[in-house]
């Protein structure tokens, strides 16, 4: 069992404890945008944020989000489209669109740090997002866009 918040919603989950928070926030809590890739840390399919710090729910367990604010892609902006969201679809970022949620919850948590980074620092953050379609390209245009437009 434990008690956290997604999306600013209070859930008290009763499950082993040492469940994937991507399990439950799929199967549990019907919050299918967070996607399964590799469940070893290696893809960034499964990026959410804990507290506002991106992390892979895949090898986060029930147990560790206990008292903690997770925010999923469907909760990432309140208040319409997140900028991120907005420059995606400016620049069709998105090929078969798999990897793209953890794509854009990872950008997110670049553009809360560093509000205009250099293409440098995208590259580096985004480093552990794997893009099997290639549209990496597409991506860094798109965190650019959104740090510029905001
Ligand atoms: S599914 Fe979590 S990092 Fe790949
Ligand atoms: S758009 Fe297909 S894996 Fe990234």
């Amino acid at each position: 069992m434990a008690a956290f918040t997604v999306n600013g919603q209070r859930h008290d989950v009763a499950a082993p404890p040492d469940t994937p928070l991507l399990w439950v926030l799929r199967e549990r809590l019907a919050l299918t945008g967070t996607k399964f890739g590799c469940g070893v840390a290696q893809c960034g399919a499964c990026t959410v944020h804990i507290d506002g710090a991106a992390a892979r729910s895949c090898v986060t367990s029930l147990a560790q989000v206990e008292g903690r604010a997770v925010t999923t892609i469907e909760g990432l902006s309140k208040d319409g489209p997140h900028p991120l969201q907005k420059a995606w679809i400016a620049e069709q970022a998105p090929q078969c669109g798999y990897c793209q949620s953890g794509q854009i919850m990872s950008a997110a948590a670049l553009l809360a740090e560093i509000k205009k980074p250099t293409r440098a620092q995208i590259v580096e953050h985004m480093n552990g997002n794997i893009c099997r379609c290639g549209t990496y390209p597409r991506i860094i245009a798109a965190i650019e866009r959104a740090a510029r437009e905001g």
